[in-house]
């Protein structure tokens, strides 16, 4: 195919996806704040469910973060079974392993704790358990018949805003490729925004999943799906992430920073769920496909490299961001607008410690890695299509020299 017919492929395929995706979605009930969590073990209680799927990593359950909200449910009279074997990036086969968990237990009802990796997890293994059907036959836009058993989530980082959206992130069980799992019923039923879950959180966690929030606040702002709706939320999580982020990393057990951080989270997800993603997660997650970088990761080293080639193509939207998160004022020229929120984020990144560049990249992948993301990211709304050229050039000046 030569580059001009590739491009209308995408822009068919984009076009196809847009009539699914860029209707209105349901959104979750959220509670939030400290103990939130504790109030949606109660609020499970009173929606009827008898027996509850616990999503969740070993890591995570070791640290006991998830006792206080098994307590709550079973005080509100709900039994619990758990599954913790999930994995960061998890794949079809960790999904496939909590459905059957969900049918040997005889449960009712999945609730994600953990990260993205988590609740994207227990998406799919909500969704898988429903239609009495195998992962790898729910990637793609509503694959399944049925909805999702009734699915609720307490998100214990705050990055992807996976709680908020109605897709999932499901990784092949060889190639590690990502597939997308979308289906309106991923939405959870009711979230919990609760700080006291992060506090545990290290600090590099909560730097390279911060930036994934600011990273879905900026592409689903400068993307073409962008709404009014989309616009909101986009920019209050630009302004929560560049004023709590540094802080969150800094002092973990400030409950402020992180429910702010969470709340960021939240809306960058309630913005991709419409508008989508672009080239920083087309990259990355060939990155992370290819040599495990954690997406938080992964976006945190591209989003500023991103910028720098789409500022002349999105140069109003990024001035946006830059006056409504006091970076600059309405009175300077669109250009400096732009160059200092670029600027912003290369000081930002520097200052919670992501590296700029990393030794796992090789040289040998960079063709591959090129043509995956390329593919990827021309189903995605961005300002524009980016060349090999210039994505050969953003993963070269990622490799450690
Ligand atoms: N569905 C969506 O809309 C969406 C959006 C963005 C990203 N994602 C997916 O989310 C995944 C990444 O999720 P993530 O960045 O949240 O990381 P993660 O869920 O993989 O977690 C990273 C690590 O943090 C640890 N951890 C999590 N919470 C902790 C806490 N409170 N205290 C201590 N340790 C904790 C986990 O044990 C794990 O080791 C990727 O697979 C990505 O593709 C999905
Ligand atoms: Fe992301």
């Amino acid at each position: 195919m030569t580059a001009i017919h590739k491009r209308v492929f995408f822009r068919l395929r984009q076009k196809l996806m847009g009539a699914f995706i860029t209707k209105p979605q349901p959104k979750p009930l959220v509670l939030l704040g400290p103990g939130s969590a504790l109030q949606l073990g109660q609020l499970i209680g009173s929606f009827g469910m008898r027996k509850i799927l616990v999503v969740t990593d070993k890591p995570l359950r070791e640290l006991g973060v998830l006792d206080p909200t098994l307590q709550a449910l079973h005080d509100a009279g709900v039994e619990t079974a758990i599954f913790d074997g999930v994995l960061p990036d998890p794949t079809e086969q960790v999904v496939d392993l909590g459905i059957d968990c969900y049918h040997r237990e005889r449960c009712d009802s999945v609730l994600a704790f953990g990260g993205g990796s988590s609740i994207d997890a227990a998406k799919v293994i909500a969704l898988g358990a429903a239609n009495h059907c195998k992962a790898a036959a729910c990637i793609g836009a509503k694959k399944c018949k049925l909805p999702a058993a009734p699915f609720f989530a307490v998100p214990t980082t705050a990055g992807t805003g996976s709680e908020a959206t109605f897709i999932a992130v499901i990784s092949n069980n060889e190639t590690h490729a990502k597939g997308g799992v979308i289906d309106p019923s991923l939405i959870p039923k009711a979230a919990a925004l609760d700080p006291e879950v992060m506090r545990g959180l290290p600090a590099h966690i909560t730097a390279a999943t911060g930036m994934d929030a600011l990273t879905h606040a900026i592409e689903s702002y400068i993307g073409r799906w962008r709404t009014d709706d989309t616009d909101y939320y986009g920019l209050a999580a630009c302004r929560l992430v560049f004023d709590n982020l540094a802080e969150a990393c800094r002092n973990g057990s400030n409950l402020q920073a992180r429910e702010a951080m969470a709340l960021a989270s939240h809306y960058g997800g309630l913005a991709i769920t419409n508008a989508l993603v672009g080239y920083v997660h087309a990259i990355s997650h060939n990155l992370g496909a290819k040599y495990s970088i954690p997406h938080g990761l992964g976006n945190a080293m591209v989003l500023p490299h991103i910028l720098e080639l789409l500022k002349d193509d999105a140069s109003e939207k990024l001035a946006d961001i830059a006056v409504h998160c006091g970076i600059g004022e309405r009175r300077e020229p669109v250009p400096t607008l732009v160059r200092k929120l670029i600027d912003k984020v290369w000081a930002l990144n520097d200052e919670i410690g992501i590296p700029r560049t990393s030794e796992v990249i090789r040289e040998q992948d960079i063709e591959a890695l090129v043509t995956a993301a390329i593919t990827e990211g021309g189903s995605y709304p961005s300002p524009r299509f980016i060349t090999e050229d210039e994505c050969q050039g953003v993963l070269r000046a990622l490799r450690a020299a």
